[in-house]
């Protein structure tokens, strides 16, 4: 009899919370939802309450809340959001200092119970703690990747689909570089149902509709004082399932780039496929002269957070 796979999910605040909810409704696999000892009845309580919905629901998974590692040993997959969150005013970058220190005590517990997991990771900033994951798990490149292109791609095509009045379904869209102010929406790519959206819609409104996806989670956390949940932990999830399944999904992450685009040892927003192996390949697409500028200017952002964190 195949086991039911295991998710390992480290935090078990909004997107924690979230990431179980989906995961349980997809039968993605059995869930632990961890989070510090002082959160342990967060955790076990959210555990208990998605338990009793999946009585109503019927779904078949177990989920367990703890404050154990242990609970955690030989997960197939972890997601990792443990950390603090943005506040209205705050950029990501000014979690860095105190991010990096949870981020670094999350990955040697990975690293001793989950070795051979594909990770996740999600806190923000997003491309440096990613980067921090690899380099304490030592894992490989296909294992550790970053969310943040899926999500900042469902806000462009989102706003895309309400600028043009038609389903997001029929909507591709598609964001590269770090997950942060200088990230690049790639409206050479952007179509809907196959058409370039620039011969639909005018630059200017181009432009408006970029501007809005880079500030797509600030916008959140100024309406709500704390950032978005749904989505991100949606973006997780499509990615966990692409592993899970090995559906060999087409996805921006932030992949541990080793030359593709000109950079190495970085991460940032590609395309990349996932499937049974984690990340499988980086897609290198043509940009225009104006994207690369933009692509270069993000990989800079994210190379001088990645110097600040190695000094931390
Ligand atoms: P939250 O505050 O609701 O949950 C974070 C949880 O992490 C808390 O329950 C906290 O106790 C826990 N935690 C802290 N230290 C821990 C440790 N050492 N081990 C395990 N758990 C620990 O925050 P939320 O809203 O769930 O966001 C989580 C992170 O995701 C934040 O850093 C946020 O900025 C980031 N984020 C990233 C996005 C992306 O696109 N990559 C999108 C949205 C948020
Ligand atoms: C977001 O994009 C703040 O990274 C978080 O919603």
């Amino acid at each position: 009899m195949p086991k039911r796979k295991k998710i390992a999910l480290i935090g078990a605040g909004n997107i924690g919370g979230e990431l179980a909810a989906l995961c349980a409704r997809k039968e993605l696999g059995d869930v632990v939802l961890f989070d510090i000892a002082d959160k342990e009845g967060l955790a076990k309580g959210k555990a208990l309450d998605l338990e009793q919905n999946g009585a109503l629901l019927g779904y078949d998974c177990s989920i367990k809340g703890t404050s154990s590692w242990d609970d955690c040993a030989g997960a197939d997959v972890v997601i990792v959001t443990a950390g603090v969150p943005r506040k209205p005013g705050m950029s990501r970058d000014d979690l860095l200092t105190i991010n990096l220190k949870i981020i670094r005590n999350v990955a040697e517990n990975i690293k001793a119970k989950c070795p051979d997991a594909l990770v996740i990771v999600i806190s923000n900033p997003l491309d440096a703690m990613v980067y921090e994951m690899k380099k304490v798990t030592g894992f490989p490149r296909a294992r550790v990747v970053g969310m943040a292109g899926a999500l900042d791609s469902a806000r462009f095509g989102l706003f895309l689909a309400h600028e043009l009045g038609c389903s997001v379904k029929d909507v591709r869209a598609m964001v590269l570089g770090g997950h942060g102010d200088t990230m690049v929406p790639v409206t050479s790519y952007c179509t809907v149902y196959g058409v370039p959206v620039k011969t639909k819609i005018s630059k200017e409104r181009l432009d408006a509709i970029v501007a809005r996806t880079r500030d797509g989670g600030g916008e959140i956390v100024k309406l709500m004082g704390t950032s978005a949940y749904y989505a991100p932990a949606s973006g997780a999830v499509v990615m966990a399932e692409a592993f899970l399944h090995d559906q060999k999904r087409i996805l921006p992450c932030a992949v541990f780039l080793d030359g593709e685009y000109g950079y190495k040892d970085l991460y940032m927003g590609v395309p990349a496929v996932i499937g049974g192996e984690g990340i499988e390949k980086v897609l290198e697409i043509e940009l225009t002269t104006e994207e690369k500028a933009m692509l270069e200017k993000s990989a800079a952002a994210v190379r001088e957070l990645i110097e600040a964190s190695k000094k931390l």
